[in-house]
């Protein structure tokens, strides 16, 4: 198996469409998934505004807050030791002006820990990107179905179909990288224009529902692991189904709490003896 780098930065993720390596990105939200994902071999971790759905149950990403986006962020950064920490700016934390933009992205990253930012938005988005990445901060760009703007598409719908919406994307795309954007996740568009937006661009895309010639891979890790159970979408596939084991799991353990064999002898602590410690060590 080939060796992986030891340290993903922002100039690796750049420089790997150059190298033709594929980037394999995933959401998370927590230590203990970021320790997993990172030891799996994922480039990127992104902390996703998905968060809002996928830990917090809502409908749409909207009500997701800066505050939760830190906090979720600092989280990742601790379980991480290779890959790349990315954490999204939520839904108007950088839309009013550039220096908000700019303020929020220092909170995710001298709070959060994260080493880089996602935004949505192409050309509406280009000047925010700007303010951000002078003061040093790299930008990871979000086209394509952007799900922050799920009321003015009318539902998270497939965008760029058509040649008027493929070419305001190809814009957003040449915009984005224009700004100083390292990268930019194209999501919910035909694959050929997930090809096309690839070939127009030097820095990489990132895809999820973008074809299989984008420069990356971005999924949620909770549709990944098939935690979510029922249907899928379309562009997802289950590498797992970890939401049917966490029921079986559970299910097991009722059993045994209920037929009284869980705890067994050898989960008890005797009261003579201080050696055995009550929680075992760090994973
Ligand atoms: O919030 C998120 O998880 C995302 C990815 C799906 C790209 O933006």
């Amino acid at each position: 198996m080939k060796e992986l780098p030891r340290k993903v930065s922002a100039p690796l993720v750049r420089a790997m469409k150059g190298r033709g390596e594929k980037i394999v990105a995933v959401t998370a939200y927590d230590a203990t998934f970021a320790r997993l994902l990172d030891e799996g071999g994922a480039d990127v971790l992104l902390v996703g505004d998905s968060l809002g759905m996928v830990v917090q149950g809502l409908q749409h990403t909207l009500p997701v807050t800066l505050e939760e986006m830190v906090y979720h962020t600092r989280m990742v950064a601790r379980g991480t030791q290779r890959a790349h920490v990315v954490a999204d700016l939520p839904f108007l934390s950088y839309q009013v002006s550039s220096e908000q933009a700019l303020q929020s992205s220092g909170a995710l990253i001298k709070d959060g820990g994260a080493e880089a930012v996602k935004l949505e938005g192409g050309v509406r988005s280009a000047e925010a990107v700007r303010r951000v990445v002078e003061a040093g901060i790299p930008v990871m760009g979000h086209i394509g179905l952007t799900p922050q703007s799920v009321h003015a598409m009318g539902g998270f719908r497939i965008q760029g179909r058509g040649d008027e919406a493929r070419k305001r994307l190809l814009d957003d795309a040449k915009a984005l990288e224009q700004a100083g954007a390292y990268s930019i996740v194209v999501e919910g568009v035909p694959a050929e224009l997930g090809k096309e937006i690839t070939a127009l661009l030097e820095i990489p895309t990132i895809g999820i529902g973008a074809g299989k010639d984008c420069d990356g891979q971005v999924l949620v890790c909770y549709d990944m692991l098939g935690l979510l159970r029922g249907k899928s979408p379309k562009f997802v596939k289950r590498f797992a189904e970890l939401g049917d084991q966490v029921v079986v799991a559970t299910t097991r353990y009722a059993e045994s709490v209920r037929a009284g064999t869980f705890p067994a002898a050898e989960h008890e602590f005797a009261t003579t003896t201080a050696a055995e410690p009550s929680r075992p060590r760090k994973a």
